[in-house]
């Protein structure tokens, strides 16, 4: 892979300096549990990919950026200029990095000199599996090394990540995406208290079953409107509670607080949102706990659950999801099935015992073209370890 890049890179961006060519990756994520709680001050469980975004870069002497991107061909090399850092629509992609390389300004980390930059992305856009996150942290991570900021923490790392996409693209966005890619490992998932930021790394073991994510192939438009608003409405939820209670937010409540409180939220669509997302945190615990103890049917039924929740509750799922889901559900040796990641289109996630893996895709496969007209894509998962150079 490695030198399929280099030798791409140096086709479009010329053979000079060959040696200092270098090379990043990182992951993009799934969700297991623990959805739409991450700007709740709650838990999330995600785990790190083995697909991801690859940047292969070289400094440059003056202070010119030329961006190279082998998902968008079409559009070729895009030229820009340190300082230049305007969001623009007509940026397109590129403005994922321009804004990791604003908020590195903004924190005191100058970038003296300009670069050019090939990127490469193996999961599909638009899927909810955190492609745009990833290359935040895939530039992050690059621009630490290539222009030694040793005092940068992958952390911290993330936290710009977050912060670019939050102000200067426009979406806001928790701390799970960036979280997940910046710092995953291998074969675990992350356990994050996107309160405290205090994480722990649970051992996936599912024993004869497998991850597999299923991609509905549909992403409706107003995603991003649609989840700041999802945001504001936890943000009302929580200033009405505060009437009778001091908290910050919705993480903080077990069930039994919440159901003495709730009568202080006036709007039922605000109720439902708050319902989802003190839920969901707490069954996130429960599932996480199920893990540790083996219960994987525990875990699968948690995540049923979860969905039940999204679906309902918070209203961020979709038709063709929820076929997804109830398809997969019906079939035997399925412990758990559910939307992953921000919604409205994007992804399931589903734990499936390896003799019905075969069944899940020819099933699934066969009545979601038949009842939709899309084609689903599978892709059963390797955990993956969080950014690094390659
Ligand atoms: C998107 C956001 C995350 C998180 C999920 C929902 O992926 O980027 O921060 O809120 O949606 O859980």
């Amino acid at each position: 892979m490695k030198d399929q890049l280099i030798s791409k890179f140096t086709a479009i961006f010329g053979e000079q300096e060959t040696k200092n060519i270098r090379t990043y990756f990182a992951p993009g994520r799934v969700n297991l549990i623990g959805e739409h709680t991450d700007y709740n001050g709650g838990h999330v469980f995600p785990c790190a990919l083995t697909l991801g975004t690859y940047a292969v870069v070289r400094k440059r002497d003056d202070k010119k950026i030329r961006f190279y991107s082998m998902n968008f061909e079409e559009m070729g090399m895009i030229e820009s200029f340190l300082n230049d850092f305007v969001y623009r629509e007509s940026a397109s992609w590129t403005n994922y990095l321009k804004g990791v390389i604003w908020t590195f300004e903004k924190r005191g980390y100058k970038i003296p000199t300009g670069f050019d930059v090939l990127i490469y992305g193996d999961i599909p856009n638009g899927a909810g599996l955190s492609s745009s996150a990833s290359l935040e942290v895939v530039t992050g991570l690059m621009l630490k090394d290539l222009f030694g900021f040793q005092d940068l923490s992958m952390l911290e790392i993330a936290l710009i990540g977050q912060y670019s996409e939050n102000n200067f693209n426009g979406m806001n966005c928790g701390i799970m995406d960036q979280f997940a890619s910046a710092l995953g490992k291998k074969d675990h998932a992350i356990f994050l208290d996107t309160n405290t930021l205090i994480y722990e790394y649970v051992p996936i073991k599912l024993k004869n079953a497998k991850i597999v994510i299923t991609n509905s192939k549909v992403k409706h438009s107003l995603v991003d409107t649609k989840y700041n608003e999802r945001r504001r409405e936890c943000e009302a939820a929580v200033k009405e509670l505060q009437s009778v209670t001091e908290i910050e937010s919705l993480g903080e409540l077990t069930e039994e607080q919440y159901q003495q409180f709730e009568s202080a939220i006036s709007d039922t669509v605000l109720k439902k949102r708050a319902n989802h997302a003190v839920y969901e945190n707490q069954r996130t615990l429960r599932a996480v706990q199920a893990l540790k103890n083996k219960d994987i049917t525990l875990f699968g039924q948690l995540m049923n659950a979860s969905h039940e929740s999204l679906k309902y509750n918070y209203e961020v799922s979709c038709e063709e999801i929820d076929l997804l889901v109830e398809l997969a559900q019906s079939i035997d040796g399925v412990l758990g099935s559910r939307i992953t990641g921000g919604g409205f289109g994007g992804c399931t996630v589903s734990i499936v015992k390896e003799e019905a893996i075969y069944k899940f895709k020819q099933l699934i496969g066969e009545q979601y073209e038949k009842r939709t007209g899309h084609i689903a894509e599978f892709y059963v998962v390797d955990i993956g370890d969080g950014a690094h150079a390659i």
